[in-house]
């Protein structure tokens, strides 16, 4: 049975992103969460193409009503990243995806972060899967939201080793600083990091269930993970790629598939080679109050049947208008 405060409020702050886009569907479809808002970084690719993905998986859903604000071109401070060598030069490459049927609203991510916070009846969760720019932005340029916020849970950091560099994952590498000030903000946080995303990988037998589907959005999906999974290979020798950031939205829908552990969590700004690295004090050697929850075991099995029912439910709703890029996408085929 579902925990009485569903379904949850939520913005999604994303840099789509072949898990983004996959985070994106399971968001839309779940009736445990309330999509209020996506909101875009940098990222995976630069923001212009990630509202672009965005704004094309909102299309594929079936959810174009669903507003979607630009966000950060880059880190507050540094050197802009992009993730293009995983997820191809439109950071979401692989199929054809339908065109956008909405634009992005004219208010500033930030903005839009605060008109859905302020106005809402209760308080949101903030979802970040990219760069957490635009969180860290929200925070200190309007600090009296602090307290409204019912969380945070960003996929980012590990309680191990990197990926964008042998410290650091990507996301907390973009940008260290971000992530510095939503660590100190005081807002309850939950971290989603590569030691729990490495075990929800897309292995064959999962990409088999997505094809298996009798629809575009399944079949999309699997070709997602074929190019995924092809970067997964080239750049970490993975077997099958690792789908990170829908972990976030299922360990809302379900919170028994994940087993967290409270600690202290920093993030290091100024390494010569750690830069972006999360530190998780697992055991307490600092002695310093815990301020996140850090996300350590993930039931694989219940988060893929969460994942693929809630593709499959989507994929059969929306048939009539899918169908169509279906038979486009056939047509690009050999
Ligand atoms: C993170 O970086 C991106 O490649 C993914 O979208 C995910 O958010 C994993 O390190
Ligand atoms: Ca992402």
């Amino acid at each position: 049975m579902a925990p009485e405060n569903h379904p949850i409020p939520i913005i999604l702050d994303c840099d789509p992103g072949h898990d983004d886009a996959i985070a994106i569907l399971l968001a839309v479809q779940s009736p445990l969460i309330d999509l209020r808002a996506i909101t875009t970084t940098f990222g995976n690719c630069s923001v212009a193409d990630a509202t672009r993905n965005a704004l094309r998986v909102l299309a594929l859903a079936g959810a174009g009503r669903v507003p979607v604000a630009i966000g950060a071109a880059g880190p507050l401070t540094g050197v802009t990243e992009l993730g293009n060598y995983v997820h191809g030069a439109s950071g979401l490459d692989g199929p054809t995806m339908p065109e956008p049927v909405s634009a992005p609203v004219e208010r500033s991510a930030t903005e839009l972060m605060l008109e859905v916070i302020s106005s809402s009846e209760r308080p949101i969760t903030l979802v970040a899967t990219g760069p957490i720019t635009n969180v860290a932005a929200l925070i200190r340029e309007h600090p009296e939201v602090v307290p409204t916020v019912r969380e945070v849970i960003f996929m980012g950091g590990s309680t191990e080793r990197g990926n964008h560099t042998p410290a650091a994952e990507f996301n907390t590498y973009a940008d260290p600083e971000a992530l510095d000030i939503v660590l100190r903000s005081g807002i309850p946080i939950r971290m989603v990091g590569l030691n729990l995303t490495h075990q929800a990988l897309a292995t064959p037998a999962i990409v088999e269930r997505m094809q298996a589907m009798s629809h575009v959005v399944g079949h999309t999906a699997a070709e997602w993970m074929g190019f995924f999974g092809s970067s997964y290979r080239n750049v970490w020798e993975f077997d099958s790629p690792p789908v990170h950031d829908p972990c976030t939205i299922a360990a809302l829908i379900r919170p028994e598939l994940v087993r967290w552990r409270e600690c202290f969590v920093a993030v290091e700004t100024r390494g010569e080679w750690t830069r972006g690295a999360t530190v998780v004090d697992l055991f307490n050697r600092y002695g310093r109050p815990a301020n996140a929850r850090v996300a350590i075991e993930l039931d694989a099995a219940g988060y893929w049947d969460l994942v693929l029912d809630a593709i499959d439910a989507l994929g059969a709703a929306t048939t009539g208008s899918s169908t169509r890029h279906l038979g486009e996408h056939r047509r690009d085929g050999p």
